[in-house]
């Protein structure tokens, strides 16, 4: 997230731009296609089935980039939720603010053909393709909103860095368990190729039970594949164990503990995969 709070030139206050969907190139809507049609063949099986329901309530298998306009009336009649284009990274009181009000804010330009896998700053296919199907379901539509309303509460306690983590291993790289199986839900994995694979088959990263406190205090790679991965049981329970919690006595208990390192693995575990690590190794020594 940005740190600058005033909007760029041409953005509104509250750092929202037009979509402008009229000046994508036929060469960016073919990348969109591409990108679609790889992953949703890969995922059916791999992920949330609410994902799957969510891309077909909002239609999104129609060709090219999606328009805002047409996404949100069906986002909109679903769960009352929007999407709205921002410039690039927006500060985080700005963020928390628009997801406070169910409004999803996305990047409007895609990668090039040469950032096909690999790309830093999230794009539309991030956001849009990986983020907004799930604003269709419900109980994930309140706890997006409830995560907002509590990043305000935790910037006046000076606690983002614990709720950034909690977004990270749940809206980016979440795991879930579905039936006797464990599926994706998080964007960041769903987004990517590579990681679609990995988070679920590879046998490097841990698979740890979700716990709040455990994700709070838990580091996290921003250059590469996950090193832990956290798995929730449910939507309900995801909600239940963060919007009803009590965060004022959990931060003040985080404040006088140290960090987790990204590959640890500890004793109070709810641990459902020991990683072995040998992807992080092996990257690691070049
Ligand atoms: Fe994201």
């Amino acid at each position: 997230m940005a740190e600058d709070s005033a909007p760029p030139a041409g953005a509104a206050p509250d750092w929202t731009i037009s979509q402008d969907w009229a000046s994508y190139s036929s060469e960016e809507h073919a990348v969109w296609d591409r990108l679609f049609t790889r992953q949703s063949r890969m995922l059916p099986n791999r992920v949330v089935p609410a994902f799957m329901e969510g891309l077909d309530v909002l239609r999104m298998s129609k060709s090219g980039i999606p328009d805002f306009d047409e996404l949100n009336e069906r986002l909109f009649r679903a769960t009352g939720w929007q999407v709205v284009a921002v410039p690039g990274l927006v500060p985080d009181a700005i963020f928390f603010e628009h997801l406070a009000n169910r409004r999803f804010v996305a990047g409007r330009f895609i990668r090039t053909p040469d950032q096909f896998d690999y790309l830093q700053e999230p794009d539309i296919f991030h956001d849009v393709f990986g983020h907004v199907p799930l604003l269709v379901h419900p109980v994930f539509a309140d706890y997006m909103q409830a995560y907002g309303m509590g990043g305000l509460r935790a910037a006046k306690l000076g606690m983002i860095e614990a709720l950034a983590r909690l977004y990270w291993y749940t809206v980016e790289f979440g795991l879930i368990r579905d039936g006797g199986d464990i599926k994706l839900y998080g964007a960041g994995i769903i987004s990517s190729y590579g990681e679609s694979l990995f988070a679920l088959d590879d046998p490097s990263p841990n698979r740890i039970g979700f716990d709040l406190e455990r994700v709070m205090r838990t580091r996290y790679r921003i250059d590469d594949y996950q090193q832990s991965y956290f798995v929730i049981d449910s939507f309900d329970d995801l909600l239940r164990q963060t919007r009803d919690a009590d965060l004022g006595p959990i931060y003040e208990r985080l404040r006088g503990m140290d960090t987790i390192a990204e590959d640890a693995v500890l004793p109070t575990d709810g641990l459902l995969h020991a990683g072995t690590q040998a992807y992080a190794a092996a990257r690691a020594s070049g």
